[in-house]
């Protein structure tokens, strides 16, 4: 029994609180970058902020310039900001010759207890013994999705709402942050969130970079259109030829207001526009994606969730 558990789970041995870790540089979240579609201004400053915490930080006294090795993406949902962190983590590793990045995911859910005292524990073990090991063996990034779970506003607390547990939570992290930061210069963090007003003000003064992921614009939601169509194309070859159609550019424009996650799933949804479709997604037309992206939109005005 014991072994089967072992055998199913292959991150059985990992410390509490990390989800994953891997070895960088790692191809498929190269792919994750480049079908994230975004201004390439704002990649290349991701991407050169991230290098320059493995070049400089090492070199200048943090009395010069104080970097915590800290970037956070924040943005509504499904605008590719986990995406892009895992594929700027292969980016920057990628640039290095000398190897050795490491990237390791942060499952912050798993770290947070009702239990008085716990989570506080929890993160102060998990950013002082897992993540400071990690940095001391090689260069080490760290993905922190939804970070407002661990970094939460203090100021937005009420104690009665809000177990002081979560409280101290937020000093642990601060703590922790301040005192990596001092110690492993070869360690870059790399925040996501939601809801940029609920992380602690101090936790967003200590980012080195705060970028902001916004929804695609017209632009941009025809390229997720078409790079969902084209990808599609190589099971479906009918499907990739739709780009080409002439009213492209106006189903393009309907999906104007929808995220990444909701234009590639309102393509799924046209392709479920009926029992037909479905059974061969080869039917599918310009009229079910139209049809499909103002579903979408008119059940997110709705209060529904598109995505
Ligand atoms: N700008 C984009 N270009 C292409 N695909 C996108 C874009 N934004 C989102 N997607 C697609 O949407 C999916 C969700 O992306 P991801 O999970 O990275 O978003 P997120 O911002 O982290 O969402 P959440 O805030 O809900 O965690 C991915 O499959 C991604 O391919
Ligand atoms: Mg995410």
């Amino acid at each position: 029994m014991q072994k089967l558990t072992a055998v199913q789970n292959e991150d059985f041995n990992q410390p509490k609180g990390i989800q994953r870790a891997r070895r960088l540089p790692d191809p498929t979240l190269g792919a994750l970058w480049n079908s994230i579609i975004l201004d390439e201004r704002l990649k290349a400053q991701l991407l050169s902020q991230a290098m320059l915490n493995f070049t400089m930080r090492g070199k200048v006294d943090r009395s010069v310039i104080p970097l915590h090795g800290v970037i956070l993406l924040v943005g509504p949902p499904g605008t590719g900001k986990t995406s892009l962190a895992r594929g700027l983590a292969h980016r920057t590793a990628e640039t290095f010759p000398s190897g050795g990045f490491r990237l390791l995911e942060v499952e912050p859910h798993a770290l947070t207890s009702s239990a008085m005292g716990k989570t506080q524990r929890a993160v102060s073990e998990l950013f002082s013994q897992s993540i400071a090991e990690a940095a001391a063996a090689g260069p080490t990034i760290v993905l922190l999705d939804e970070v407002e779970t661990l970094a939460a506003d203090r100021s937005k607390m009420s104690l009665e709402a809000n177990p002081i547990d979560i409280h101290r939570a937020t000093d642990a992290v601060l703590v922790q942050l301040d005192a990596l930061a001092e110690r492993h210069p070869n360690l870059l963090f790399l925040a996501t969130s939601n809801f940029p007003q609920a992380v602690d003000a101090a936790f967003t003064s200590r980012c080195d970079l705060v970028v902001h992921v916004p929804l695609p614009d017209r632009e941009a939601c025809g390229l997720i259109l078409k790079d969902c169509l084209t990808g599609l194309g190589k099971t479906y070859p009918a499907i990739a030829k739709l780009p080409s159609s002439q009213s492209f550019d106006r189903c393009a424009a309907e999906c104007v207001g929808l995220d990444g996650r909701a234009i590639r799933k309102m393509v799924a949804n046209a392709l479920a526009s009926s029992p037909q479709t479905a059974m061969n997604p080869e039917r599918v037309t310009i009229e079910d994606l139209f049809g499909a992206a103002r579903a979408a939109k008119a059940g997110r005005m709705s209060g529904g969730k598109a995505s």
